[in-house]
């Protein structure tokens, strides 16, 4: 069965596609099956992979419209193991054709449970926004995977994006969502400020955030216009590294679940009270 991830924080330009592409990549050379899913209009997890939006004619969006299958729509990538499933020019008005919908918060729910025996793991790229889209994403998921940038403020965006997830919880939309982890990206600790936000990130939200620190580095910005992941065009990079490393606790952490008792899981309900504080 699939685990699916939503990489999702409303606040643009955080680092939330080149998590999703190249923590779907680390995860496909790991050996896992992998599917990504890019439920950006902006199409950029699609362009990295390969695909721009103006050379694909079918997308997701005409599979959560019912007008195909999802296999029907699937891309495949530069790495082995790791497949694309791609925005289109459709996906812009999707999210005002969803409105009136039926069902329109589980659509890729279902869609995704039909397929979950295909792949280990599915990676939903979220827009910047708290849209239909990014609902449809947080109701299929078992976790949200959340890049942060390591700059000020970015603390205080993430009270708004917590706040959705726990009414998706309370509201019924998904109550097995978890908050699977915090991850700190374009991180500069060479700078005092660089240094400082990831300290306090880690002093407020501590374990759910993730021990890799993505540094900010040239290599992961030029990778999409080559059309691949940081693992494709420089596997050397400390891009590639740090991506590798946060596959690899993802996978542990997932792992570790699986013996996690209840009291651990209770650990984690003040820094929920204390995340829902820090508005
Ligand atoms: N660790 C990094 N080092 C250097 N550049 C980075 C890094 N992470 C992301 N970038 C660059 O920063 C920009 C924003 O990153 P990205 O597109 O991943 O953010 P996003 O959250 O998906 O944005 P949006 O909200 O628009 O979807 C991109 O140009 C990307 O190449
Ligand atoms: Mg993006």
């Amino acid at each position: 069965m699939a685990r699916i991830f939503a990489i999702s924080n409303q606040k643009g330009g955080v680092g939330k596609t080149t998590t999703a592409i190249n923590l779907a990549s680390a995860l496909a050379l790991e050996e896992k099956t992998v599917l990504l899913v890019d439920l950006d209009p902006q199409g950029n997890a699609s362009s990295g992979l390969g695909h721009p939006k103006s050379d694909v004619s079918m997308g997701i969006a005409d599979v959560l419209l019912g007008f195909r299958d999802l296999p029907a729509v699937l891309l495949s990538t530069d790495v082995d193991g790791l497949h694309l499933a791609p925005a289109t020019r459709e996906l812009v008005g999707l999210e005002v054709e969803l409105i009136e919908a039926e069902n329109r918060e589980f659509r890729l729910r279902s869609i995704l449970r039909d397929h979950a025996a295909d792949y280990d793991y599915v990676i939903l790229d979220c827009p910047p926004s708290l849209g239909m889209l990014t609902v449809n994403a947080l109701a299929a998921a078992d976790g949200v995977i959340i890049p942060m940038q390591a700059e000020y403020f970015a603390m205080e965006g993430l009270s708004e994006l917590l706040r959705a997830v726990n009414q998706i919880r309370r509201g019924g939309l998904n109550r097995e969502l978890e908050r699977f982890g915090i991850v700190l990206t374009m991180v500069d600790r060479r700078t005092r400020l660089g240094r400082d936000v990831c300290d306090q990130a880690r002093a407020v939200f501590g374990q759910e955030v993730f021990d890799t620190e993505v540094p900010r580095n040239v290599r992961l910005g030029e990778a999409p216009s080559f059309g691949k992941p940081i693992h494709a065009y420089d596997p050397l990079s400390r891009g590639a590294i740090a991506y590798t490393s946060l596959a690899q606790e993802v996978l542990r952490r997932v792992s570790g679940e699986s013996v996690e008792d209840k009291d651990t899981a209770s650990t984690r309900q003040p820094l929920r009270v204390l995340a829902g504080g820090a508005k």
